[in-house]
């Protein structure tokens, strides 16, 4: 059995759902029942003691810990629990160029905090590091729908966007199958594309005009402090979007073809998939912010 954490979200929903038509056994480890689909336990990873009940009876388990400040102590009590609990094998969602950079509010050292207690574990690991995910574009949807431009906080710099779709078949397979023990792998769409070309992308997909405009670092920082945002997050985020500007995210990789054999979905096929949720048409605006189908 394997047990899925973060099974409500993104990747952790699109996992259960390939494990769901391999036949192979999962549950899903959610912090309110009422949210699961299928086989479920409770588990909150602010409440280290729900974890050990958690892993109990899984073989495998896929870690997927919400980003904000306590990830890597989260990662960390999730490997406890499934050490405690006899598990075997771990998946980690990690994030591209994880690595210490001394900056605390940089996500990259948050990862590498959280591989480092999944590499020095007992269990037979796999870290799945992907680059920026298609889906984030969802967020831009209600803007483009209502004619806005898109804000653009990353200039002109490129990153290898990836259809979290691929994410969840590599973390499938790395789950499932035998030959990714130890293994690291940089997860990338395709293609390196700016902010600029992605919403060019989703304009051609949903037959309409989709533009953006660029807003330098200060106005994005103030703009989310105005709306409330969590000075953690934005800190982060600003690292984040600076380091892209930089171009220092400009990387694409074959591991999702390697190990899937297949090529890595592109964004414009994943924009096609989503058109609906740029154009307004029935059943696209219920959930702007929502997963994609993937
Ligand atoms: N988005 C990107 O572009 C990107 C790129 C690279 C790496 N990543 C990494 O991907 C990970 C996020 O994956 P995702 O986008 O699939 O997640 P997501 O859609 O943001 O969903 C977060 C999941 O975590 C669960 N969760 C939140 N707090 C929890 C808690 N205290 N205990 C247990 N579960 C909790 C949520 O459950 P509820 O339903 O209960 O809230 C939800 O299932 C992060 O580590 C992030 O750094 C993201």
């Amino acid at each position: 059995m394997i047990l899925v954490t973060g099974a409500t979200g993104t990747i952790g929903s699109a996992v259960i759902r390939r494990l769901a038509e391999r036949g192979a056994p999962a549950r899903s480890m959610v912090r309110d029942l009422s949210r699961a689909s299928g086989p479920a336990v409770l588990g909150d990873f602010e409440r280290p003691d729900t974890l050990r009940a958690a892993a109990e009876g899984a073989e495998a388990v896929l870690l997927v810990t919400p980003f904000g400040a306590g990830l890597a102590e989260h990662d960390r009590a999730m490997v406890r629990a499934a050490e405690a609990a006899g598990v075997r094998r771990i998946v980690k969602i990690s994030a591209i160029g994880a690595e210490d950079t001394g900056d605390l509010m940089d996500v990259r050292t948050m990862h590498a905090a959280g591989e480092l207690a999944v590499t020095s574990s007992a269990l037979t690991w796999t870290i799945l590091r992907p680059s920026m995910f298609a889906t984030n574009a969802l967020g831009w949807a209600e803007g483009i729908r209502a004619g806005l431009p898109v804000q653009n906080m990353t200039g002109k710099g490129r990153q290898g966007i990836i259809d979290p779709g691929d994410i969840a078949d590599v973390a499938v397979e790395a789950l499932t199958s035998a030959g990714h023990g130890g293994r690291i792998y940089t997860l990338t769409g395709p293609h390196l594309l700016s902010t600029a070309d992605q919403v060019e992308l989703i304009g051609k997909a949903a037959g309409r005009a989709a533009t953006t405009v660029d807003v330098p670092p200060a106005q994005a920082r103030a703009q989310l402090l105005e709306m409330g945002a969590d000075p953690v997050f934005v800190e982060v985020a600003m690292t984040g979007w600076g380091f892209v500007a930089g171009g220092g995210n400009e990387i694409v990789t074959t591991d999702v073809s390697d190990v899937l054999g297949r090529p890595a979905t592109s964004f414009a096929a994943w924009a096609e998939t989503n058109a609906a949720a740029f154009t307004g048409q029935p059943g696209s605006s219920a959930d702007p912010g929502g997963k994609s189908a993937g």
